[in-house]
């Protein structure tokens, strides 16, 4: 089972929009995967059209905020053929306080020791994170092995990333499989000369990590609003032909095909 965290420090990047979609894409290649959302504004169940009424914070804790079991089948939400959520959502500050109060030698892995039982079930396990720096961030940096980062091409996007490398390095210390696996430019606008500055800049920064970029394509900000991914949405679209580019490449790191 490949492990992938969307992560990077800054909000508004296209970490949610490259979680579903590079999710989408994958399963649709016949893998089982299992995305799950890690932030509190629960974007990946609106940009996938769905509503489930559970989420991380009964799957960890294993139950509702009454305190009732709730089995974990009712939790693994399913959205398309073989593709399922674990929902985010505003349960997840108290999901981060139950974190906080767990024995400090354990507290770290309790989400990688949640979602271990799913070995052998599932291709792939793709997080999709919140922008900040937290108990819940360190526990899905130690329940992965890759992560893949996107980063805007516009802004100072070059600020965030220093930003997320001192977080990545600090997980680093707590667990040695964890790499920088992809660098992924977003945003891209060749009407301006500061995307092209960018992309030069990663390029030359990430010689391996560095994929080919995601335009900026309208089509991918309308897609969410119907609950759809941009390849049930718009298939043709720019943006959907950057996902495919970023599905295949993944697709072919893929270990076991080897
Ligand atoms: N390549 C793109 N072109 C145009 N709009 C995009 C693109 N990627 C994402 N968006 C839009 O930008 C906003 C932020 O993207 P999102 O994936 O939610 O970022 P994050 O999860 O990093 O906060 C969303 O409204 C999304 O639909
Ligand atoms: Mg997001």
């Amino acid at each position: 089972m490949r492990k992938i965290a969307v992560a990077m420090a800054k909000g508004g990047v296209g970490k949610t929009t490259t979680a579903v979609n590079l999710a989408f894409g994958l399963s649709q290649l016949g893998h089982r995967v299992l995305l799950v959302d890690c932030d509190t504004q629960g974007q990946t169940s609106k940009f996938l059209g769905v509503n489930p009424k559970y989420g991380l914070y009964e799957f960890v804790t294993g139950r509702d905020k009454n305190g009732e079991y709730i089995s974990r089948k009712d939790i693994i939400h399913p959205t398309r053929k073989n593709l399922w959520l674990i929902a985010g959502g505003i349960g997840l500050v108290e999901l981060k306080n139950w974190l906080g109060e767990q024995p400090r030698d354990i507290r770290q892995t309790v989400l990688g020791n949640a979602l271990l039982p799913k070995k052998g079930t599932l291709d792939y396990l793709i997080f999709d994170c919140a922008p900040g720096w937290d108990v819940l961030s360190v526990n899905i940096l130690m329940a992965v092995d890759e992560v893949l980062c996107p980063v805007a091409l516009q802004g100072p996007s070059l600020e965030g990333l220093k930003t997320f490398f001192g977080y990545l390095l600090s997980a680093q210390k707590l667990n040695s499989d964890l790499q920088l696996k992809y660098i992924l430019p977003t945003m891209f606008d060749t009407r301006t000369r500061q995307s092209f500055e960018i992309l030069k800049q990663l390029q030359k920064m990430f010689k391996r990590q560095i994929c080919d970029p995601i335009h900026y394509n309208v089509r991918l900000s309308e897609a969410p609003s119907q609950g759809k991914t941009i390849f049930e949405y718009r298939s043709q679209a720019i943006g959907a032909e950057g996902y495919r580019k970023l599905i295949r490449r993944v697709d072919g790191d893929d270990d076991r095909k080897q």
